[in-house]
């Protein structure tokens, strides 16, 4: 959950480093730290934001043209400046940025400390910068070196070296944890993502487990085992635009209203993978779909659709509860993993426990070229875009319409159907947003204050539920709860009464008359009922109104789309960084 980049080339690179770390700043940023290789290597780390960082540099004397930047989410050792990446060897001629965490790194340690090394931070990743120390003796390549230290790691890792010794090289290597190449013209880059050089190439190529690179201005070789690889330089579509503000406050506001544009992506999807994936779907004995927060409510959405349009049954499981149920999974079983990120450890653990038992695995994630997209028997992709906000919002309204791309492949109605029901979800989404700006910001104001807020529904609106509360409690820090509307009287009333907020989710579908009753039970109580629905009520104090007149298929997705925002809002009203919020990461590489 770290973010890493590294260049090397004929430019200056302390600023290219530093404003490609920003747009990875996404994946951790309690600290950050960036190395420059200028005779010696230089180095500036800072607690806290990459804006901290620049701070203290001064780019007319800090520069080089072989560097690494890294921003921290903190796994072993608190954030702190010595606990920041990078981290050197014990003669401080090598410096290593690492994405990852190293299991054995304690025994490493108290190996080292017993031949005398000395350590100046708390991290596992020290412990690998000394161990290339060691094996780089006055004889051997800094690739060398790297290669005879990796048999001694377990655990994962995304690692990009430098030397003082080597100065135009980065060396980089990966096991489980995401790596890209940037190829540029007389100058290459590391990255954890592709956005992190998007403003100066796209061309890109992945790196796969095991393998190591090294760069150089003008070359990028890949040895797998010693021997080198041929690799495919794929063209990234993405514009460097797409992972930019463009105007909006934040990334969460920007991803939101850009749904719109987005939804109809889906749509350009390869269309026989998704037919080979409704194949299988229709000859599996069991379908199970894993994933994790927001990833899992849109696949509890996608079971709602797939069962009751398409006739599939599936279960959802929580991809950190996998194993406890792994042994019932057999070559029988389909798995549908879902990840926006492609490299959630909880995610990709299970999926690796599957298919150790011959379970075929298919997989929609948004981030190409992801660990998932490449461990899975076939990928497809959400093209969302680069989703930069930690709060999941774009990728999941992508999800669940991919959900009804599936089923109408299950019931062959792919060809005549798909575009038309996407550009419709759509249109609606925009109408759903336009409509609400002003409500949802009203209400923002009138809940920024409250102790907790309630989300209640019914049947496919119980996800909408229970993803309007992860997605307020996120971005507010304000309690909330999601639950299906029919549990309330098992427990949770009794923490209504007056004024204390419950939004029902209540469109006009077969679930309207019950959650109307359970709504009745909230205001019995005299809590502050916010009605989401497209049918007016009187019971309700507050009214999200979404557009009448839709397929019941896009009622979470319709009623999803204004609690985001009023995620937004609330959390925007209270100070928060919305983009970033506390505590949290967009890409979850840890257990
Ligand atoms: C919430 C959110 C998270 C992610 C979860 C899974 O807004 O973004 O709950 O949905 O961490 O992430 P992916 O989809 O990358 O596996």
């Amino acid at each position: 959950m770290c973010g890493i980049i590294g260049y090397v080339g004929d430019k200056n690179c302390a600023r290219i480093l530093v404003d490609s770390l920003k747009t990875l700043e996404y994946r951790g940023y309690d600290s950050a730290g960036i190395v420059v290789v200028n005779g010696k290597l230089e180095v500036k780390k800072a607690v806290g934001r990459v804006a901290g960082l620049e701070s203290q540099i001064d780019y007319s004397t800090f520069n080089g043209t072989t560097g690494m930047a890294h921003t921290r989410w903190a796994t072993h050792g608190k954030p702190s400046v010595p606990n920041s990446h990078p981290h050197f060897d014990q003669s401080g001629t090598v410096a290593v940025i690492h994405n990852g965490i190293i299991e054995n790194f304690a025994e490493l340690k108290s190996g080292l400390l017993s031949r005398g090394h000395v350590f100046a931070s708390e991290t596992d990743t020290e412990v690998v910068s000394h161990l290339i120390g060691e094996n780089y003796s006055s004889d051997s390549t800094l690739e060398e070196a790297v290669a005879k230290t990796l048999p001694l790691l377990h655990g994962s890792y995304a690692l990009g070296v430098v030397s003082s010794r080597d100065p135009g090289k980065i060396v980089a290597v990966r096991k489980s944890s995401p790596l890209v190449i940037g190829v540029g013209k007389g100058e290459n880059f590391i990255a954890s993502d592709v956005p992190a050089f998007l403003a100066h190439t796209n061309k890109a190529l992945v790196v796969d487990d095991g393998e190591l690179a090294v760069l150089t201005p003008r070359s990028v070789e890949v040895f797998r085992r010693g021997k080198r690889v041929k690799k495919d330089v794929w063209k990234v579509t993405w514009t460097p635009e797409a992972a930019k503000l463009g105007g909006y406050p934040y990334f969460m506001l920007k991803e939101i209203e850009e749904q719109p544009a987005t939804i109809p992506r889906v749509v350009a999807q390869n269309e026989a993978g998704i037919r080979r994936v409704a194949a299988k779907l229709k000859g599996a004995k069991r379908v199970v779909m894993l994933a994790c927060g927001t990833s899992r409510h849109a696949a509890l959405i996608g079971r709602y659709i797939l069962m009751k349009d398409a006739g599939i049954y599936c279960d959802v499981m929580l991809a950190s509860e996998f194993s406890h149920f792994a042994q019932s999974m057999d070559r029988g079983t389909v798995i549908i993993a879902i990840s926006q990120s492609g490299e959630t450890a909880d995610v990709m653990d299970a999926v690796r426990s599957a298919k150790a038992r011959g379970v075929c695995v298919y997989s929609i994630v948004n981030v190409l070229g992801s660990t998932l997209t490449r461990e899975s028997d076939g990928v497809i992709y959400m093209q969302a875009g680069p989703e930069v906000g930690v709060a999941a919002t774009k990728s999941f309204s992508a999800t669940v319409l991919m959900f009804s791309l599936l089923s109408l492949a299950l019931q062959g109605r792919y060809r005549k159907d798909a575009k038309g029901f996407v550009d419709g979800a759509a249109a609606l989404v925009k109408k759903t947003i336009e409509d609400n700006r002003g409500t949802v910001k009203a209400l923002a104001e009138e809940l920024k204050g409250s102790p907790a807020v309630y989300f209640i529904g019914r049947g496919i609106n119980f996800a909408t539920a229970i993803e309007g509360a992860l997605k307020f409690k996120e971005i507010s820090y304000i309690h909330a709860e999601g639950m299906p509307a029919g549990e309330l009287k098992h427990g949770t009333l009794s923490l209504v009464e007056k004024g204390v907020p419950v939004v029902t989710i209540n469109p006009a579908d077969d679930t309207y008359e019950e959650t109307v009753s359970n709504t009745m039970e909230v205001r019995a109580r005299e809590g502050l009922v916010i009605g989401v629905s497209d049918r007016p009520n009187k019971i309700y104090d507050r009214f999200i109104r979404i557009p009448e007149g839709a397929d019941p298929l896009l009622y979470p997705l319709l009623s999803t789309v204004p609690l985001q925002m009023l995620a937004y809002y609330v959390g925007v009203a209270r100070g928060n960084d919305v983009d970033k919020p506390r505590n949290l990461a967009k890409s979850v590489t840890v257990k």
